[in-house]
């Protein structure tokens, strides 16, 4: 483990060297009416609209045509973005703006069509192969003006230096990392959160406190980066229970929003660690989304680490006013039961476990400052624990299931 420390080190000074910048941010319920005059006040003529068919269908891109339309703005809209988005849709996006003689983007949705924008982008402007961009610092340009709106409350993507893309090939994700990728504009309105299903509020909103917590746990933490985890963890513990039950609630949807770039900026700059790690090889074998599988993973990695990080801990649930002797992990548990998060996943197969566990080392170990390092079989042990009951007994009978699902 000596090397993986030595590796995260010269990571965390190498980091210290590459400022990150903050995008202009914008938000509050309607703010996404600026969105013309502030594409039109940076000489942007034409722009790329990358978003997915859902948004379309429920009226959410009209809005924003409708507006570009109004402010005399062209545009064209590239709603072929699916859920974990591959190589082939952003070759198919590049083409597409190409082909448009398009000058700008506006990423339109959660986090798949941000990070499947971010990427075309950085493809637009280095004419590179995507697996090429695969890592940090690959792009090295400036992206074309770049105006990210956020439609879920949990990827953060808005705020960050990294896009995650799959490659089906070889059943696994990459990031992107480069400080090009740091959207120019963001704007949060709550409005376009709305309409989001429970599950999403839910899942997408542990993501959000999934990036906050392993920033706030890892050894990158910084006094800013902090402080912005800090903000981010008591917002989600009062507002995501609001959100998930009433989604009309535009003042949890927007504290969520808030939360959720806040949760960005900390593990833009502090980075992620386990939770994120085994959750990219969960996405990548079975698609089970980012968001569930971050909040099912969430307790069972928070226990692992507990023995490495127990003040950090007690800190978390001083912040989120528990009692001396109650645990912030149980609270975390507590959170997921009000949000129906499962507690395993039904997807996963024993005889791909060992694969899981060797991906999410290799990911994690040098890169991520995770607060105490896992062995291949601890990892083994830990994704043993998610099976579905009945397949954890092994013995054939029908145990009760906990309600299940992705
Ligand atoms: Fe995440």
């Amino acid at each position: 483990m000596w090397l993986y420390k030595v590796l995260v080190g010269m990571n965390k000074q190498i980091n210290k060297l590459v400022p990150i910048p903050f995008p202009d941010l914008h938000h509050g319920a309607g703010c996404i009416k600026d969105a013309a005059s502030l594409l039109h006040a940076i000489g942007v003529k034409k722009v790329f609209i990358v978003t997915d068919n859902v948004l379309v269908s429920l009226g959410i891109v009209d809005r924003l045509t409708e507006l570009f339309d109004k402010h005399r703005l062209e545009y064209v809209v590239f709603d072929g973005v699916m859920p974990d988005p591959t190589i082939a849709t952003v070759d198919a996006g590049v083409e597409a703006y190409f082909h448009g003689n398009c000058d700008a983007i506006v990423a339109l949705g959660g986090g798949s069509p941000i990070d499947c924008a971010k990427i075309i982008g950085a493809k637009v402007v280095t004419n590179a192969e995507v697996k090429a961009l695969s890592g940090k610092l690959k792009v090295r340009k400036k992206l074309p003006p770049f105006m990210a709106i956020p439609t879920t409350a949990g990827t953060g993507s808005e705020a960050t230096i990294a896009a995650v893309i799959t490659d089906p090939a070889s059943r696994s994700k990459f990031a992107v990392i480069d400080p090009t990728l740091v959207p120019q504009i963001a704007l949060l309105d709550p409005e376009l959160m709305a309409g989001l299903p429970k599950m999403i509020t839910a899942a997408t909103g542990m993501d959000a406190l999934t990036h906050a917590v392993e920033a706030y746990l890892g050894s990158f933490s910084n006094a800013v980066t902090d402080r912005y985890a800090r903000d981010a963890i008591v917002t989600i513990f009062e507002q995501l229970p609001r959100a998930y039950r009433d989604g009309t609630d535009l003042y949890a949807r927007e504290a969520m929003a808030m939360a959720s770039y806040q949760a960005g900026c900390a593990f833009t700059r502090a980075f992620v660690g386990y939770v994120h790690a085994i959750a990219h090889q969960l996405g990548g074998f079975y698609h089970i989304p980012h968001g569930l599988a971050n909040a099912v993973l969430l307790p069972y990695v928070l226990r692992f680490s507990a023995p490495a990080c127990r003040d950090r801990m007690s800190e978390l649930a001083a912040l989120i006013g528990l009692a001396d002797g109650e645990n912030f992990i149980d609270a975390v548990e507590k959170l997921n039961q009000q949000l129906d998060i499962p507690t395993s996943f039904t997807q996963l197969l024993e005889e791909d476990i060992p694969e899981i566990a060797k991906r999410a080392l290799s990911e994690a170990h040098g890169t991520y400052p995770v607060p105490r390092y896992m062995t291949q079989s601890q990892c083994e042990a830990l994704l043993m624990q998610l099976l579905p009951i009945d397949n954890r007994f092994g013995d054939g009978n029908n145990h009760a299931k906990p309600s299940l699902r992705s």
